[in-house]
């Protein structure tokens, strides 16, 4: 039997095949169940207990030379077929990954289409701004600490000889868009202005220097307040669901009065009350109010005449209520992990 696995060893080392049939024979004859190797391990179980070890050890090199032997030869096979043929066409494609949107970008989209839908305009700013645009007109008085150097990044401060210096910063809010329509276009106006925003704040899970907002403005003949809640509710029931509800708390703006803040009914706890929703059973989600005197009369606009109404809010933060995001810096790492999980949004 040893005389027999020294033969066969020598024979599979030096075996070649031509095609796949011969590969084939080759199984067969050596590595099927009816094959040489079966027939041995048989004969193996006749072997003396002496002779046991060694022609045990044989045996498994003759097995395990025949396998290598095999698949050698079958990848030789495949390599000379693919240089024949150019190309393996059995070979599957490489996957390519899908790219997904950012979540900021779906929710701006999502805000755009929702309040489109009911008749409003898209229009943008610079974010480079002045003083006058996100402050002054907006009835911020002089001294206002919103105008502090702690929240807003100046840039510089630009003195012509016919006019008083001019501050140029980074827009804190997107309201200035409004002041910007305002000068541009008669009432009625309706339109709505996402875009990116800078405050000087420390970087942490709930404020980032860098944001986006989006801004609201309804201007015409006998927009009321009532005309705000039910636009804001309709909003709150496309974008969260429509079993949300609302609630307005008096707040204050300089550039609105009255002035309000609007929470959505917690969908997480469902308005019972849980750890995001802080046990209140509400979240807040935007500032709004009716656009101030001053403020229409600044951009000339006759405040006898006109009324309206305007509404500000983080995209960051309706994306966190959306998805529940517990922290804002992980829309600004880029981290794959996360952005993965918003492939099938929209
Ligand atoms: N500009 C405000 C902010 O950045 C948000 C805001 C509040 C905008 C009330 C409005 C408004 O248009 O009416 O916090």
């Amino acid at each position: 039997m040893l005389q027999k696995i020294t033969d066969l060893l020598i024979e599979v080392s030096s075996l070649s095949v031509k095609n796949p049939e011969e590969l084939e024979l080759f199984r067969l004859k050596y590595l099927s169940k009816k094959g040489l190797l079966s027939d041995l391990f048989e004969d193996f179980k006749n072997v003396p207990g002496s002779e046991k070890k060694e022609i045990g050890q044989k045996l498994n090199l003759l097995k395990q030379n025949a396998l290598e032997k095999y698949n050698a030869l079958k990848t030789e096979l495949l390599n000379h077929e693919e240089k024949e043929n150019g190309t393996d066409l059995t070979r599957p494609s490489f996957p390519f990954s899908l790219g997904s949107r950012h979540p900021i970008s779906i929710v701006r989209t999502e805000l755009i289409d929702i309040f489109t839908r009911i008749g409003f305009t898209v229009s943008e700013g610079p974010e480079i701004e002045d003083d006058d645009h996100v402050f002054t007109k907006l009835n911020f008085a002089p001294e206002h600490p919103a105008r502090d150097m702690q929240d807003t990044f100046y840039i510089s401060r630009i003195s012509s000889e016919d006019s008083s210096p001019e501050d140029i910063l980074l827009r804190t809010h997107t309201s200035s868009v409004q002041v910007r329509v305002m000068q541009n276009q008669k009432p009625p106006i309706r339109t709505i202005s996402p875009g990116r925003v800078f405050r000087n704040e420390a970087i942490s899970a709930r404020a980032h220097c860098i944001f986006h907002q989006v801004e609201g403005l309804y201007i015409d003949e006998n927009v009321s307040f009532a005309d705000l809640r039910q636009t804001l509710l309709f909003f709150a029931r496309e974008m969260f669901g429509e079993d949300t509800e609302i609630r307005l708390r008096p707040s204050y703006f300089p550039f609105t009065e009255p002035s309000a803040e609007m929470d959505v009914s917690c969908k997480i706890c469902g308005g019972k009350g849980c750890n995001v929703c802080k046990h209140t059973g509400w979240l807040e989600v935007l500032g709004c109010g009716m656009v101030h005197p001053n403020v229409l009369e600044a951009c000339k606009i006759d405040s006898k005449k006109y009324t309206g109404f305007a509404f500000g809010m983080g995209i960051e933060r309706a994306a966190m209520l959306k998805y529940g995001v517990n922290d804002l810096r992980l829309y600004f790492e880029n981290d794959l992990r996360f952005l993965d999980q918003f492939k099938s949004a929209f």
